[in-house]
């Protein structure tokens, strides 16, 4: 459900960190068992189903349960201080259980162990198993090592790996929609950002092992797809020298952009919707846009997360754009996809020289281009990152958090006011399941990305709705199937 979290002042939503995600029970109950909890991005969600993948090849089952795991294994973030800082909570809890289960593996996954490395190892004891985001194929491994007793650490980084050939075991799913990686690592930089440095370098991922995937999941009554990557505009893959003639025979494309990927997926199957995240304002480009608005089925929603609506502060924050260049691919959005067209954002506030006046362009950018929906963050210094180097952390944290309550407030105006414009509408609504305060009500999400409340009836999982919208809140939109 897009609804906002208030948490210790910071706003997290379903796509950014401190969420748990526990993994499925799958029990064959002949091997050992595998606990894995996911905290941060959709990456990582998507990366720890690649990790049941590879230890389901090994032989191990995967349980919901953590007091009967054999292996339990944290996939953590380190977006900001408070990530880490519940992960460490979570290591503490887990050494209790520890004690009564001395022979329980501990690991630590994804972009933590790889911020960390061996440290980790000496900071919390109760660690066996270091392994970063780039290493998990490494995983039989480095588990074979713990029990031989010694502590196993792989923190490699990669700049081809793509895990394309390995099919992710759905982990938590509703049967209907399901996230693919496209792509990972990311070169950007923005100077407030640890993403580059705990993900790697940006490389893609094989086009046609993505629409192989599209297409098994299709067939295995999958109706959504969200394409995943930290940039998905510089998507861009190329076959291999060696690979050339034979994709030429076939007729295949030499180079794939995010724009002819998106066309691709879409041309999977029309039942199949395709959504994406994440888009950068500095690289979205018409041809992406244009692609949307050919196919019905790429959902008219884009998470393009603007920071800061100040030029200085973009540019201290190393974005590659400027307010302007912004409010121009609003623009382009509005008039190629219309007014309907979903749009959300990331903010920071209180970054690194920050000035009231400069806060204010945020609020006043907001009030242009009236965003959906927000995930909205104070500004944690992150170590070794280029602000981290160059910059005071010098707005001080009470200013900080007064700015983000000033943004939450705004947000919460336009959400509603978003929500208030599609009330008497009818939308196509994709069924996700029971609502969350009743098994007497379905859910499901339109094009853009909104929560959609309506009586069950008879109606299942998986179909096809068309919602007639009567009433609704800032979260969610309130209606009955008209036919
Ligand atoms: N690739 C995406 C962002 C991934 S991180 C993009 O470029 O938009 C998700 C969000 O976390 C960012 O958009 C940013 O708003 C927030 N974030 C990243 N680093 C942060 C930091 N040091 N402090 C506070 N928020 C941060
Ligand atoms: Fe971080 Fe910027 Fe890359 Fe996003 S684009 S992951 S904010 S460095
Ligand atoms: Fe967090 Fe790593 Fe994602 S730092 S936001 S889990 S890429």
């Amino acid at each position: 459900m897009q609804q906002l979290i208030e948490d210790l002042g910071v706003l997290d939503g379903t796509e950014a960190c401190e969420t748990v995600n526990v993994s499925k029970e799958n029990n064959t109950g002949k091997n050992r068992k595998l606990y894995i909890e996911s905290y941060g991005c959709q990456m990582n969600f998507s990366d720890s189903e690649i990790v049941a993948s590879i230890l389901a090849k090994e032989g191990f089952d995967t349980t919901a349960d953590i007091n009967t795991a054999d292996v339990v294994f944290l996939n953590t973030c380190s977006i900001r201080e408070k990530a880490e800082q519940t992960v460490r909570n979570r290591l503490t809890q887990i050494n209790t259980l520890k004690k009564q289960k001395p022979e329980m593996l501990v690991g630590v996954l994804g972009c933590m162990a790889e911020r960390l490395k061996s440290k980790l190892l000496e900071e919390e004891k109760i660690v066996d198993l270091v392994a970063g985001p780039d290493a998990y194929r490494d995983l039989p491994q480095l588990i074979g090592q713990v029990d031989d007793g010694e502590k196993a650490v792989n923190t490699f980084l990669s700049r081809e790996e793509t895990y394309a050939d390995i099919s992710p075991v759905r982990l938590n799913s509703n049967g209907v929609t399901a996230f693919i990686s496209i792509m990972r690592g990311c070169d950007n930089m923005c100077s407030f950002c640890v993403v580059p440095f705990t993900r790697g370098r940006e490389r893609s991922r094989d086009p046609y092992s993505i629409v192989a995937e599209a297409t098994d999941l299709f067939q295995r009554g999958y109706r959504e797809v969200t394409l995943l990557g930290q940039n998905v505009d510089s998507y861009k893959w190329s076959h291999e020298e060696n690979n050339k003639a034979f994709l030429e025979k076939k007729g295949i494309n030499d180079v794939v952009n995010f724009a002819q990927l998106l066309e691709m997926v879409a041309r999977v199957n029309p039942e199949l919707r395709i959504r994406f995240s994440t888009s950068h304002p500095k690289d979205i480009t018409d041809d992406v846009l244009h692609t949307m608005a050919r196919h019905e089925n790429i959902c008219k929603y884009i998470h393009l997360p603007v920071q800061s609506g100040n030029t200085r502060v973009l540019e201290v924050m190393n974005r590659g754009y400027s307010r302007e260049w912004y409010i121009n691919k609003i623009d382009r959005i509005r008039e190629i996809l219309g007014e309907d067209c979903g749009i959300s954002s990331d903010m920071i506030t209180g970054f690194c020289t920050e000035t009231e006046e400069e806060h204010q362009d945020t609020l006043t950018l907001m009030d242009y281009v009236k965003y959906d929906f927000a995930y909205m963050f104070f500004y944690s210094e992150r170590p070794g990152t280029l602000a981290a180097k160059k910059f005071a952390d010098d707005v001080p944290e009470a200013v900080k958090k007064r700015r983000l309550q000033e943004i939450i407030q705004k947000q919460n105006e336009h959400s509603l006011l978003r929500n208030q414009r599609d009330v008497g509408k009818v939308f196509t609504v994709l069924i996700e399941g029971h609502s969350k305060k009743s098994t007497d009500y379905l859910q499901g999400r339109n094009s853009a990305n909104k929560v959609v409340v309506f009586p069950k009836e008879h109606f299942q999982k998986g179909q096809y709705v068309n919602v007639l919208v009567e009433k609704c809140t800032g979260a969610t939109l309130l209606g009955k199937v008209v036919s």
